[in-house]
């Protein structure tokens, strides 16, 4: 004879003794449950579905940092329970904050006291730094009695999208420069032609999204003192030092690219990038006070006491400007300058590897000033692409290795690139590079990936 079949309530008696009841019911994912559940459900609820999510630390697309020391997350864990946009009750915050600007402003050699703002990230700080540009140029057109309804700015194609973003959101004429097949920065030539009278600024990348370089931030700079000094065109520049803010002060250290050059007015930097912080977190430094626009900062009368405001978001955390701070101090100079030079040197080992093996060509040379990173590109015809090496080694491996086309006009171009992070130790470096191979020879066995898993394929670099 068989067990009898248990009932219903039977069943949800035993669930609760020993399982949880996700494990034989759907997730809620359309309405509020009527009821809830346990902490303890709930948890397990979430934690088994990341499991399906990459593993942060394979992530080699991401400039986002994937680990912070323990007691960096320690300092994050006991301050996530205050609103970082609350600067009356939490002055000390507010305070830490404004270290943070100080010691960037002074990385950046910044000439004098000067201001800035914590943001989200570089997204945020690009957009208040390029309203501020924009305030500031119809400031003066409407002072020399000019016209303020065209205005432009000037950038290449190899920036991140934001820019572009940031011309829609905030109408004005984005004039983009394209890339050319063998040159993926621009220069002064590239902008020359685009920049007059309307062009609020002209924004420049210090390690590209695309294969780590820079822009010719000095030419660009000898170009608009020129154009100043000749024609009385007084066009600022803005560094969009996302990625290379933490990394040329440390590896390139007599490179200029800051506030050494007299049109730059603003640079962005992610601490969450190579400032080594978890997401997120950005910053905003303006070389002098003046280059803020008065107008977009916000007074109000809060609790009592007057609070200034430059920003596009309000409520936020602390968490991340207090694990800013932590790395400042924590790491100071010879900490940050140890960790770039060893992302540098386990770089150089991976685009070894990888050029070793005789099947890849590297984007760059040893000589460049460059983000720690490795792009690289199949060399020959193989007979599978790039995007067939990424998702092979994807499925072979785990490793989340992007590869995508490079902006118009230089879109023919495909592009494989590693970021090399602390995470990425020497013995990892030697293990991709093997495994990047290992994928090549199941390719050359097989054949390049079949249409529907090439549909599956990631197309962008990662951020
Ligand atoms: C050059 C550059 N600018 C801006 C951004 C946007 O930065 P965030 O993600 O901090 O908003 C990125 C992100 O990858 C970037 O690489």
């Amino acid at each position: 004879m068989s067990a009898p079949e248990l009932t219903a309530s039977q069943i949800a008696h035993l669930e609760s003794r020993y399982g949880n009841r996700f494990l034989l019911q759907p997730v809620p994912d359309n309405e509020l449950p009527k009821g809830g559940m346990t902490a303890e459900e709930a948890m397990r609820l979430i934690g088994e579905e990341m499991v399906l999510d990459g593993l942060p630390m394979r992530n080699l697309a991401t400039f986002v940092t994937t680990w912070m020391e323990p007691e960096a997350v320690r300092v994050i864990q006991e301050s996530l329970h205050t609103n970082f946009i609350d600067h009356a009750e939490y002055p000390r915050t507010a305070e830490i904050e404004q270290r943070c600007i100080r010691m960037l402003a002074n990385l950046f050699n910044a000439p004098g006291e000067t201001t800035g703002a914590r943001t989200q990230g570089s997204s945020e700080a690009i957009m208040l730094g390029a309203l501020s540009l924009k305030w500031k140029w119809r400031q003066r057109r409407e002072a020399a009695g000019k016209s303020t309804d065209r205005p432009n700015l000037v950038f290449g194609g190899d920036v991140h999208v934001v820019w572009e973003k940031f011309c829609r959101y905030f109408d004005v004429e984005p004039r983009i420069v394209p890339l050319a097949p063998e040159k993926y920065t621009i220069g002064p030539e590239d902008i020359e032609p685009h920049v007059d009278e309307n062009t609020i600024a002209v924004a420049a990348v210090l390690g590209t999204t695309f294969t780590g370089h820079a822009d010719d931030i000095r030419g660009i700079n000898d170009l608009l003192v020129s154009l100043k000094h000749e024609k009385g065109l007084d066009v600022p520049m803005h560094v969009d030092a996302a990625s290379g803010g933490f990394v040329w002060p440390f590896l390139y250290p007599h490179s200029r690219w800051d506030f050494r050059l007299e049109q730059v007015r603003s640079i962005n930097v992610s601490g969450h990038k190579f400032g080594l912080v978890y997401p997120g977190i950005g910053w905003l430094i303006f070389r002098e006070r003046s280059d803020l626009a008065e107008d977009l900062v916000f007074y109000e009368n809060y609790l009592g006491k007057t609070d200034a405001t430059f920003t596009l978001n309000f409520s936020t955390g602390s968490a991340m400007v207090l694990a800013q701070y932590y790395n400042f101090i924590r790491f100071g100079h010879s900490g940050y300058r140890f960790v770039m030079e060893t992302m540098k040197y386990n770089a150089r080992t991976l685009a070894k590897e990888i050029a070793d093996c005789g099947r890849f060509d590297i984007v760059g040379s040893e000589d460049d000033e460059q983000l720690p990173l490795v792009a690289f590109k199949l060399s020959g015809e193989p007979g599978y692409d790039e995007f067939d090496v990424a998702a092979q080694l994807a499925a072979e491996r785990g490793w989340m290795v992007p590869a995508y086309t490079l902006p118009p006009n230089a879109e023919h171009v495909k592009i494989m690139r590693a970021l090399v992070k602390l995470t990425l130790s020497h013995a990892l470096t030697i293990t991709l590079g093997s495994d990047i191979l290992e994928a090549c020879a199941t390719l050359d066995a097989k054949g390049g990936l079949h249409e529907s898993d090439r549909r599956r394929v990631k197309r962008n670099t990662g951020f």
